[in-house]
């Protein structure tokens, strides 16, 4: 199949959830506005979301980073399925054909790395004019027996296995801000060890890594695949048709040039 025009989206939980809550507090509001921006987008699309306070104080409150614990993974997966049952409910009403896919039904990790995900499905729903959607999950992990995987992970995966063209990430910041509380422009490993320092988790819980996190993910895209990738506030009426309207907004996460030691 061609899938030189794919483009893949992340809705962070930080957008669709309030992150201060202790266990899932959907953003009903912002789920519907997001869902009524892309219903203008035409291309293929994939939408990963990320799982907010559906997932992070779960995976926290189990401890299961560090261990593993099958009511914790049961109750988060469960968890996570409920906000995606409520995204895909809104991209539907908005005339978007979505349908679910939940990473612990097709993906296996190996310490908390995409070891394999099955992605026959994806293909086919694409093809088919479908708007798969995915989102943070636990997974079965042969090293660890259950993981978590992050949305941040799945993009960048999911970018090189279906050759994406465009590849956006909206959270709940103008973009990557340094100390004055500027967006960043561009990313690339000529700049990332003056601007790591800016960097940190996020001011809510988060058990993957926050903004860097995500930023180390892209990173890690732009050497494998030489695509430039996007960071911009989802939270901004109007920002997530602009970027699927290819409006390149926010920070800039690219392969440009080389890590300076
Ligand atoms: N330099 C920085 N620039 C921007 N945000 C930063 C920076 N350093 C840390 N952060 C924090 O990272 C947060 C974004 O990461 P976070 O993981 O909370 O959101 P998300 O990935 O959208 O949510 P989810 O993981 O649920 O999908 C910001 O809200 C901010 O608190
Ligand atoms: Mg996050």
């Amino acid at each position: 199949m061609d899938n030189s025009n794919i483009t893949i989206l992340k809705i962070g939980g930080s957008v669709i959830t309030d992150k201060s809550a202790d266990d899932g507090a959907a953003r009903m509001d912002e789920i519907e506005r997001i869902a009524g921006e892309i219903a203008g987008f035409e291309g293929k699309l994939i939408i990963v979301h990320g799982a907010g306070s559906f997932g992070h104080p779960q995976v926290k409150r189990f401890g299961l980073t560090g261990k593993f614990d099958h009511e914790g993974s049961i109750i988060t997966h469960m968890s996570v399925r409920k906000l995606n049952t409520m995204v895909v409910e809104a991209l539907n009403s908005a005339g978007v054909n979505a349908l679910p896919v939940h990473p612990m039904a097709c993906a296996v990790s190996e310490n908390s790395r995409i070891k394999s995900m099955f992605l026959d499905q994806i293909e086919e729903m694409l093809a088919n004019g479908f708007v798969p959607v995915l989102h943070g999950d636990m997974v079965m992990d042969t090293e660890m027996g259950t993981s978590v995987l992050s949305g941040d992970q799945i993009v960048p995966y999911l970018a090189i296995e279906m050759k994406a063209a465009r590849i956006g990430i909206g959270s709940a910041e103008e973009g990557v801000l340094d100390n004055n509380g500027e967006v960043i422009p561009n990313i690339s490993n000529a700049n990332f060890d003056k601007i790591k320092e800016y960097l940190g988790g996020s001011a809510n819980t988060d058990v993957t890594g926050g903004m860097l996190g995500k930023v180390l993910e892209l990173l890690n895209l732009s050497e494998g695949s030489n695509s430039t990738s996007y960071i911009f506030n989802a939270g901004n009426a109007g920002n997530v048709s602009g970027f699927l309207n290819g409006n390149n907004i926010g920070t800039a996460i690219s392969g440009a040039g080389t890590r300076s030691i």
